[in-house]
């Protein structure tokens, strides 16, 4: 079966300096919040251009603990997206505050930020933006909305690594940006891993506090806080993979073009839009024969993956918050006709020549 994608081939590229690094960390009798995650946090808010990193212990903690630092709780409202992955919405949930969903672009997939005022109400705490798939939410003109209501901003980074709006990174638009280290994203540890960024240094002291027991050191506890720590192996790993990033992003983007090129007479192909930066965490085709395709991708031995098949203001366990089939007609029609196909930055293109064909053959 072809995979969606191979991450033993990337860790054979770079297997002998991440060996290297990890012995390192191992020989050093230090494993949690040592001087790795220290290194990888200012790496990482150098990259951003930012001034500080927080390393937590994977992408729904960075996006509870953004929130809880911006003290979203019971009763507050946070507008947000009913595409995404359910993680964006159990952080809001678990904070005791209600998501309200805004309908989705029908070409990024991303939160329609023109439909957004008319969900602000005198409760709406935060603004939740997900970079879906890679491709930046509209930024600037949801900031001014979220400004002008003196609404926090907390963008969910997790697909959309190295991202940018004309050279600037997402995760640098809101007063948080919230990262995932799965193993599949864009930069991936070996393991769980999370981390916000954020200019403001009272929220980045607030969440360095609540990543570990509220401890402001020696235990002394200023907050009820939790366990939510990046350990030191994750970081040494990771480290090996951000110094390499862009390049991985634009080989991505490489395979992008290529889907592109082969397959846009075929399906409607993934945008990107002017000044955009898309880095292509999904290639995400539409077409309405998706569940024919899919169906003959596999007899073909091809995976492909429907992200994401229900919209969740559909989900059973949202079934509460009272949504009804219809409130959101685009996130409604996309998820019945959207398609991810393999892609990661080695994908050989013999293997994409031949993905393109079957798509070619199923599709005629
Ligand atoms: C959009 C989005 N938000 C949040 C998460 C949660 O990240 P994690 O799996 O690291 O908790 C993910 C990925 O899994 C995601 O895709």
């Amino acid at each position: 079966m072809i995979p969606m994608i191979d991450l033993l081939k990337q860790y054979r590229d770079i297997e002998e300096e991440i060996l290297e690094e990890v012995k390192e960390v191992l020989e050093s009798g230090k494993y949690i919040l040592g001087p790795k995650v220290r290194s990888f946090e200012k790496e990482i808010a150098a990259y951003h251009n930012v001034r500080n990193a927080i390393g937590v212990a994977s992408g729904t903690d960075a996006l509870n603990l953004a929130l809880k630092a911006l003290e979203v709780g019971e009763g507050d409202e946070v507008i947000t997206t009913p595409f995404t992955f359910f993680a964006t919405i159990e952080a809001i949930i678990y904070q005791g505050a209600r998501p309200v969903f805004v309908d989705i672009e029908p070409d990024t997939f991303n939160i329609d930020v023109g439909k957004i005022e008319e969900s602000i109400t005198a409760k709406t705490k935060a603004i939740l933006p997900v970079h879906i798939f890679g491709h930046p939410v509209d930024m600037n003109a949801l900031v001014e909305i979220a400004d002008a209501h003196g609404i926090a901003v907390v963008e969910d980074c997790a697909q959309a690594f190295g991202a940018e709006i004309n050279g600037r990174k997402v995760g640098t638009f809101g007063s948080c940006g919230c990262f995932s280290f799965y193993p599949s994203k864009n930069l991936g540890g070996y393991g769980d891993g999370g981390l916000v960024i954020t200019d403001d240094g009272e929220i980045a002291e607030r969440i360095r506090m609540i990543r570990n027991h509220g401890s402001s050191g020696g235990y002394i506890h200023k907050k009820i806080g939790l366990n939510s720590r990046l350990d030191e192996l994750q970081a040494a790993v990771l480290r090996v993979k951000l110094k390499r990033i862009d390049h991985y992003n634009e080989l991505r983007r490489q395979r992008a073009k290529y889907y592109n090129e082969r397959l846009s007479h075929l399906v409607i192909s993934p945008v990107e839009k002017d000044g955009y930066y898309h880095v292509y965490h999904q290639y995400t085709i539409r077409t309405a024969s998706r569940d024919r395709l899919r169906e003959n991708l596999s007899k073909k031995g091809i995976s492909s993956v429907v992200y994401y098949p229900v919209p969740l203001h559909l989900q059973d366990a949202l079934r509460f918050l009272g949504y009804h089939s219809g409130d959101f007609p685009v996130a409604e029609e996309i998820s019945k006709e959207v398609l991810s196909l393999p892609i990661y930055p080695e994908l050989p293109e013999d293997i994409q020549d031949l993905i393109c064909h079957a798509i070619e053959e199923i599709l005629a």
